[in-house]
């Protein structure tokens, strides 16, 4: 007689050679585990609410942050400062969850083939973004960073600002009535890289 002798009931055996039972059983456990780390977050106050002095996006800096996405600047910047001395010593105070609590959706990201931008509010002039943005090779002559000569040509949608701010107002984003009336004005005349260079200019300056 074999020593395998199959013992009745639920055995771990059973699932170790049941293909499917093995991947629904991963599934699960690993869902659990999750959601037990996640779902906390959506009802703390550390993570649901605003730090002190942060205001949701003006209209221009909103431009600026769609044309942000539109471009893919994520593909190579990451917004994450983490909590460790070599992070901080270069770009500044950690990130902290209450800082990002307009951002639908988030920017953190995780590859940086450039530099974290979190903190790059208020680093450089807006001639500095100006020129680095029209093309990176003036200022940083060894920089692979894509140019964006278009940016400066192409004037910020003034007609999608109110539906984008009404949308965000949905998901919980405080844009009272007067700012989204005001934002197709606030943001006419302005060129993409206005924008762009606004929204720069505000990134992680609420925490110092
Ligand atoms: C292919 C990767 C790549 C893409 C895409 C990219 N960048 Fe960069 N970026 C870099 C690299 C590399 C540097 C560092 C060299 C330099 O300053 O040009 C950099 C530097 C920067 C800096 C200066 C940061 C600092 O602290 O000195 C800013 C600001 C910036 N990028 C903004 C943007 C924006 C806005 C976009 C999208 C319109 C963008 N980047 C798209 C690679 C990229």
């Amino acid at each position: 007689m074999s020593n395998h002798e199959t013992k009745s009931g639920f055995s771990h055996e059973k699932i170790e050679t049941n293909n499917f039972l093995m991947i629904a059983l991963i599934l699960f456990t690993v869902a659990f585990g999750g959601l037990v780390e996640i779902v906390p977050l959506f009802f703390q106050k550390s993570t649901t609410e605003p730090i002190t002095g942060l205001k949701p996006y003006t209209a221009l800096e909103l431009a600026g942050r769609d044309i942000y996405e539109r471009e893919g600047c994520y593909n190579c910047h990451s917004q994450m400062i983490r909590p460790f001395r070599a992070e901080t010593l270069r770009y500044g105070h950690y990130s902290v969850a209450g800082e990002f609590v307009y951002d639908h959706p988030f920017q953190w990201g995780s590859k940086r083939t450039g530099p974290d931008l979190h903190r790059v509010g208020g680093k450089y002039s807006d001639e500095w973004h100006r020129i680095h943005l029209t093309n990176p090779r003036d200022l940083v002559p060894e920089s692979i960073m894509p140019a964006y000569p278009w940016l400066e040509k192409t004037p910020v949608d003034a007609d999608a600002m109110a539906p984008n701010m009404r949308a965000l107002r949905r998901v919980g984003v405080p844009y009272t009535d007067a700012e989204i009336a005001g934002a197709a004005a606030e943001v006419k005349g302005k060129t993409e890289l206005d924008a762009m260079i606004a929204y720069l200019q505000i990134l992680g300056i609420h925490l110092k």
